[in-house]
């Protein structure tokens, strides 16, 4: 079967990490369902398993991918819900389970032609989303959507500060948020970047690290280290800022605990979401008309150019992969 997988890891050069050709399908549990993957989407996550981050050495080689959407062999159009619980997890919040995984760390990932799940993980795909855009929502679009509207307590009037402009997480927190009725701020390093977050949504894009002309409710942040300060001083009294990532570093030269206590704010964190909120994401794009942001669709063959240019910085919106 056709996959796109991890061989090895390397932090320096993950690229060199990546295979594209034919590989045995893995072992999954009996009771999996297989689905036809239609098209699959590339997450930051994908890169640090390449890096050797979050992916064990003993489980290479490994199929790579989080996100897609396909057909189950009876023909039902579904969208992969990526985190993969303990059997013996009991809770609602599929998130708390300490001993989750996302596909690709423990289980085989989607970027191949054929992927098993749990029949729990399948959500149906609505006929008015393509599989690209569906492929878009389990990490990406998912968690943006739990950071702002779970997380934040940022209501409509309220001005949210997002970090980064092109990530997959910035660029559905821009389209979500203006949804929403938020008042959108957002910065990058890149004058054009600004100009096309502008062009998506966004009231105003600043330069990173940039005085801001007051202070905001809520500040998404998925950059790290690179802009942590930034995002406690930009807050107001009260205020709360969300963080699900960290690409430039988890080690911020400050940690900034005096301004937290003092100022005093709420310092949330959050990772993916839950299947109920993924149905609840799928519901929202149809009845406001949102579409992810696709930055370009490659042969799975290719993957390796999509790989390339998100390492590369080279992206903004989301990277699909088509069987
Ligand atoms: N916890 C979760 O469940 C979850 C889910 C999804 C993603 N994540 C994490 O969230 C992060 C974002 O992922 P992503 O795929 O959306 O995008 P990404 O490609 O990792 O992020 C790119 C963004 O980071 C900014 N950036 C990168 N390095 C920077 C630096 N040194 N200084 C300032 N800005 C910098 C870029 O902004 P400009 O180039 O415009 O300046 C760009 O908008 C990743 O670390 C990912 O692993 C976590």
């Amino acid at each position: 079967m056709l996959a796109a997988y991890a061989a090895g890891a390397d932090p320096a050069d993950p690229l060199s990490a990546l295979r594209v050709g034919d590989i045995d399908p893995p072992e999954v549990p009996a009771d999996w369902v297989q689905v036809n993957v239609r098209a699959a989407a590339l997450n930051r996550h994908d890169v640090w398993s390449l890096r050797g981050v979050g992916l064990a050495a003993e489980r290479l080689p490994m199929i790579l991918g989080c996100d897609a959407a396909g057909v189950t062999d009876d023909g039902r159009e579904v969208i992969i819900y990526a985190v993969i619980n303990d059997p013996d997890f009991v809770g609602s919040d599929a998130t708390y389970d300490p001993a989750r995984s996302l596909l690709s760390e423990r289980y085989p990932g989607v970027f191949c032609t054929q992927v098993r799940v749990p029949p729990a993980n399948l959500v149906d795909k609505p006929a008015e989303l393509s599989f690209a855009e569906a492929a878009c929502l389990p990490t990406a679009w998912l968690t943006a959507y739990r950071m702002l509207f779970t997380q934040s307590g940022a209501l409509p009037g309220d001005t949210v500060l997002i970090q980064g402009a092109g990530g997959g997480v910035a660029t559905a927190l821009i389209l979500l948020a203006r949804a929403a009725g938020l008042r959108v701020w957002v910065t990058s390093r890149d004058e054009a970047r600004r100009a096309r977050a502008v062009d998506l949504g966004a009231h105003q894009a600043f330069p990173t690290g940039a005085r801001l002309p007051e202070r905001v409710d809520a500040v998404l942040e998925s950059v790290g280290a690179a802009t942590w300060s930034h995002s406690i001083n930009v807050l107001k009294p009260g205020g709360t800022v969300v963080i699900c990532g960290a690409t430039s570093g988890d080690n911020p030269a400050k940690a900034e605990l005096t301004k937290i206590f003092f100022k005093p704010l709420r310092v949330i964190g959050s990772t993916m979401g839950t299947r109920a909120e993924l149905i609840s994401l799928t519901r929202m794009l149809i009845t406001t008309g949102v579409r992810p942001l696709i930055d370009r669709t490659l042969p799975l063959a290719d993957a390796a150019a999509g790989f390339a240019a998100m390492i590369n910085g080279d992206v903004f919106g989301k990277i699909i992969f088509e069987p």
